[in-house]
């Protein structure tokens, strides 16, 4: 252990990587969307898991984005008619979310997903992307976001297992990148590449975000209704027109997934 990480915890450190990655994130595909067919795509998956908030049994409802960043998420929420609530670590993401979100039905404030100091049965949904992989205590996290969904209420959770390759043909897509990779004239790992492995390798999930163990968590915190859905293809397809052939490799080797699941009542 460094000195360094006797003076930070964990999350400290978490948000202050992001916060290091604000200034470039909504330029990187996969992060802002760069098309309307993604945007399309996003919207159909986040109303078929959690329904629109403008029909329905979550007409005018609440969403809870956590882990907002810079808005993206909470963007297609307030799209989909949720008055949306967005929290994030990192104060830099939640400047650039201001500006992006002025005018919508967005509140923002700085705060931690494993504690959102929110009312009990407050939301209609709660959804995250590309959170949970990093979370300290998962478990923890879901008992909190079951505790302030309203009975009924659902929560989606978008991520990736960046450690173990997806099923079927996950590993020979795996390789095929490898390959492609050597080909292209790549520039040197960028800075923040060791800092993220050496988070990763002391999260909960450090040996990969698997959705079967996020599926088990969601029950174990009472969760019902539990899905898995591996069908982001839309998404990935219109993604991958701005990326090059080894990103996209590497991308479609990898497990990519919503996992939902309902509160009782
Ligand atoms: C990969 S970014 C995703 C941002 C956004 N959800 C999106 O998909 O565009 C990860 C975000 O999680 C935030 N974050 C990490 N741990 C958090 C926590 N415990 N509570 C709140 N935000 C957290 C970081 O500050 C960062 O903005």
């Amino acid at each position: 252990m460094t000195a360094l990480h006797h003076n930070l915890s964990l999350k400290d450190e978490i948000r202050d990587y992001w916060s290091m990655r604000s200034e470039s994130f909504d330029s990187q595909p996969g992060h802002e969307i760069f098309s309307a067919d993604e945007r399309r795509a996003w919207l159909a998956l986040f109303a078929r898991h959690l329904g629109s908030a403008q029909d329905g049994e979550t007409k005018g409802g609440r969403a809870l984005d956590l882990a907002s960043g810079t808005g993206v998420i909470s963007l297609l929420l307030a799209e989909l008619g949720y008055s949306v609530t967005g929290l994030d670590l990192s104060e830099a993401m939640l400047a650039r979310a201001r500006v992006k979100t002025a005018g919508k039905p967005i509140r923002l404030y700085a705060g931690d997903a494993e504690d959102t100091l929110e009312a009990d049965g407050s939301y209609d949904v709660v959804a995250t992307r590309h959170l949970v992989w990093t979370l300290p205590d998962p478990p923890a996290s879901f008992r909190e976001w079951f505790r302030v969904l309203k009975p009924g209420g659902k929560v989606a959770i978008v991520d990736v297992d960046m450690t173990n390759p997806r099923p079927g043909n996950g590993r020979a897509l795996r390789l095929l990148a490898r390959l492609a990779k050597r080909f292209a004239k790549l520039p040197p790992p960028a800075a923040h590449a060791a800092v993220h492995a050496d988070i990763v390798s002391r999260v909960y999930f450090a040996r990969g975000c698997r959705p079967e163990e996020v599926a088990r968590l969601l029950g174990e915190a009472s969760f019902v209704d539990i899905a898995i859905d591996r069908d982001l293809r839309a998404i990935h397809r219109a993604q991958g027109r701005f990326m090059p052939l080894h990103q996209r490799l590497e991308r479609a080797s990898q497990d990519r997934f919503l996992v939902s699941a309902r509160k009782p009542g």
